[in-house]
């Protein structure tokens, strides 16, 4: 029996089919298939936190590509609660494991996916991503990660297209600046926005405050991409000298790795120093301001930037569904995925 291909995280897959994958999206987006490939095909899509674009991109491209989804808000009401650790007395709040759940929904669908956030308390084990690993380890059928502690792949694909049709060929400076929030959020986000600029050749900057540094196991395939492509890394704690010469200006907020689960200052001079405005993007060279929404306006970015020429947010939205069909079809019908894509070599940002 051959091994199930999932897509859970960049770094599963080689670079190379990566931007395939980004290719087949902009593909689909060109020219939606007329053909139903997933028809007959149940998904289904756990959710164990809020969400509106992944949820509803998924929705809307499994039924564009003529499949069924069922949407799963674990835990709250929508399934039992749900397991993960092996080995426990659940006499908790958990009625039901993921040894049963998970190959149970591969008994009615064709593909399995979880947005799973992670507790907060411990990064080591929430880096450990214990309702993902379960699912990979129990599922039957393809694993999609819709957002987990260290990834947020499918978010990744959409952000990469977004650069490539509004910035291509000269969008080759890409400026991830960390920005305030009142909670500490996953690094997910970050992580994979930072991955994926790298592995498409991009130079890369990081600006975050001190103690805001992402995972070291990131920083270390990022430098490698970095390397391999013969493109800069660069990291500094000066948001505003960072904005020069960039072409694409990325904001995410994220919680401390070395001070975990606490929320960040919320003094004004820090978050002045660290929000989006239109003076520091002015430093900038013409640039792409992007998020993955939901975005806290006048907190993380104001208005004036949101609103603003630069913004192609709702575009970077809109690619999730786009990103999404490209997925569901390199899992479920690899033929039609592959069709999708034109047979020129797939791009990369030029030097
Ligand atoms: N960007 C993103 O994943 O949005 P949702 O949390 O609304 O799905």
């Amino acid at each position: 029996m051959s091994a199930l291909r999932h897509f859970v995280h960049l770094r599963d897959r080689a670079p190379e089919e990566i931007l395939r994958l980004v290719d087949a999206a902009l593909a689909l987006k060109a020219a939606p298939p007329a053909a139903r490939p997933l028809a007959g095909k149940s998904l289904a899509f756990c959710f164990m936190n809020p969400s509106l674009r992944t949820q509803v991109s998924f929705a809307a491209a499994t039924h564009s590509l003529g499949g069924l989804p069922i949407t799963l808000n674990m835990g709250s009401g929508g399934t039992w609660g749900m397991e993960a650790a092996e080995g426990v007395v659940m006499d908790g709040t958990a009625a039901e494991h993921l040894k049963e759940a998970v190959p149970v929904l591969g008994r009615y669908c064709a593909a399995v996916a979880l947005r799973s956030f992670p507790a907060g308390k411990s990064w080591a084990e929430d880096k450990a991503e214990p309702h993902l690993s379960a699912f990979r380890r129990w599922s039957t059928v393809p694993v999609i990660n819709m957002e987990s502690a260290t990834g947020h792949p499918c978010q990744a694909l959409a952000d990469l297209m977004t650069i490539q049709e509004r910035m291509a060929p000269r969008g080759k400076n890409f400026l991830l600046t960390w920005a305030p929030h009142i909670k500490a959020l996953p690094t997910a986000v970050a992580d994979s926005a930072v991955e994926i600029a790298a592995l498409a050749g991009m130079n890369v900057t990081i600006a975050r405050p001190e103690g805001w540094d992402l995972d070291a196991d990131v920083m270390a395939r990022v430098r490698a991409s970095c390397a391999a492509n013969g493109a800069r890394l660069t990291v500094t704690d000066d948001p505003a000298a960072a904005y020069a010469g960039q072409h694409v200006v990325y904001a995410k907020s994220w919680g401390s790795l070395r001070d975990y689960g606490a929320p960040p200052p919320s003094d004004a001079a820090f978050r002045a120093k660290w929000m989006v405005d239109a003076a520091k993007m002015r430093r900038a060279a013409d640039p792409l301001f992007l998020h993955c929404l939901p975005v806290r306006r006048n907190l993380v970015v104001a208005d004036e930037v949101l609103d603003g020429p630069w913004s192609a947010v709702i575009d970077e939205a809109e690619n999730r569904l786009h990103a999404a069909k490209a997925v569901l079809l390199d899992l479920l019908a690899p033929e039609t995925a592959a069709s999708a894509v034109p047979p020129a070599a797939p791009r990369r940002h030029p030097r």
